[in-house]
């Protein structure tokens, strides 16, 4: 239990470590993101801009400091392996799941985002048929847990577990739900002024949550409970997000619930799956749920104000949709996805060697090679000449390669990583 948080993951060992990994790519990340931004100050800028790279170099710095002193239950404040080992293995939690993935919602939930945060609460609340009192709700993907908490409050079910995946969002949630407040650093897509580049904001709830709001560290597609726990399943700003079919979603979904338990959803509907015929419009959606098992829906939609910071200059509008859609039958699950291949679960296994990966095994060499003959003293042409004497290219293509290889290489490191 990381944290005073129950950890209800399949390998809570592996999944710690992840995280941990993750964390530690973060932190670093953010210490040279300090560093490159106190290197810019030169004698050439001005001295509004030095005042705005002073600040960022401090709240960087800082904010590296407290993301690891609010996540140092997780036993993540030292280091598991060598950055570029992390780097190169990667993690198993989903690819598109970072620590800070959602970390501006952080902001809008505890700090400027009253208004927004009420919408949202208003546009879910019109679709239920019936109040939630005495009733036994579950949040997925619950976030930092504002709308698991306003809905607990308004409702008074019986009792609330509002589950999330990431550890930073759920330790914020920990702290709000606590009653304790909390000061982070937001960082707006694009601030205002200089002050607004990094903003130290306090982090408070309006009020202590009850005893009955529970916090859960687990995945949604693997809910640690028993099936029909629950009367009340929500899903707010999370079905498009999942890394998982949507019908597989809406079969799960489907197992939680009690027979005549509510699916309530609330949030955008823009399935960004790299499968076409996973990118779902609102009927898309709609008719899976009634073919898992629910009666139609009631739907709403409303154009909702969304991430709008005071800090920033730029906001969305969301055409945001909710439903409250009735369990009357169980859901047959879809076939279940690709089964993780034998040498993955028994580590004594040889690990095959099909010709793809035989032909990305090369390439990652020839990369390697590549690599190791920058030295800091060998020009592009040395490079290219290199190539040619180990006859790996002929001499007209040597150069050009090169070039287009350390293109890359200054293009990726610019580009900025996502932890
Ligand atoms: C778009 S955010 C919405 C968060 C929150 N509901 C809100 O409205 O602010 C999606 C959330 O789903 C969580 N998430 C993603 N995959 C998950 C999974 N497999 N199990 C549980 N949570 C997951 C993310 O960590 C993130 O908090």
């Amino acid at each position: 239990m990381p944290g005073g948080l129950p950890w209800l993951f399949a390998d809570p060992r592996g999944t710690t470590a992840a995280w941990r990994a993750r964390l530690t790519l973060l932190l670093g990340e953010l210490r040279r993101e300090a560093a490159a931004c106190g290197a810019a100050i030169t004698a050439d800028v001005s001295s509004r801009t030095r005042e705005r790279l002073g600040l960022l170099e401090a709240a960087y710095r800082d904010h590296a400091d407290r993301l690891a002193g609010l996540l140092e239950p997780f036993g993540t404040g030292t280091a598991v392996a060598s950055h570029d080992t992390l780097q190169a293995l990667r993690t198993r939690l989903p690819g598109s799941q970072g620590l800070t993935n959602y970390y501006a919602n952080i902001h809008r939930d505890w700090a400027w985002g009253d208004d927004e945060n009420q919408a949202s609460l208003a546009l879910l609340t019109s679709v239920i048929d019936a109040g939630l009192a005495g009733e036994r709700v579950l949040v997925l993907g619950a976030g930092a847990g504002r709308l698991a908490y306003d809905l607990h409050r308004a409702q008074q079910p019986a009792l609330t577990f509002a589950m999330d995946i990431n550890p930073l969002l759920l330790a914020v949630a920990r702290e709000m739900y606590a009653g304790r407040s909390l000061e982070l650093y937001e960082f707006p897509i694009a601030p205002r002024g200089i002050a607004d580049h990094a903003r130290l904001r306090t982090l408070r709830a309006p009020a202590p949550a009850d005893e009955r709001l529970h916090l859960i560290a687990g995945d949604a597609l693997h809910a640690p409970f028993e099936p029909g726990t629950f009367d009340v399943v929500v899903t707010p700003w999370f079905i498009d997000i999942v890394e998982a079919p949507f019908t597989l979603l809406a079969a799960r979904v489907n197992g939680l619930l009690a027979d005549g338990g509510r699916w309530l959803n609330l949030g955008s509907i823009a399935f960004a799956s790299a499968q076409r015929a996973e990118q779902l419009s609102l009927e898309e959606a709609l008719q899976v749920v009634q073919q898992c098992g629910f009666a139609p829906p009631v739907v709403r939609e409303a154009e909702l104000p969304y991430m709008r910071s005071p800090a920033s200059r730029h906001a969305r509008i969301e055409s945001t949709v909710a439903w409250c859609a009735r369990r009357h039958s169980a859901a047959t699950e879809p076939a279940a996805p690709d089964l993780l291949p034998p040498h993955l679960l028994d580590a004594t296994l040889p690990v095959p060697l099909p010709p793809e990966l035989a032909a990305h095994a090369a390439a990652t060499r020839i990369h390697a090679f590549l690599l190791s003959l920058i030295d800091g003293r060998r020009s592009l042409a040395d490079i290219a000449g290199v190539l040619v004497e180990q006859r790996m290219m002929a001499p007209a293509d040597a150069a050009p390669a090169v070039r287009a290889f350390l293109l890359r290489l200054h293009e990726d490191a610019a580009r900025r990583a996502n932890y």
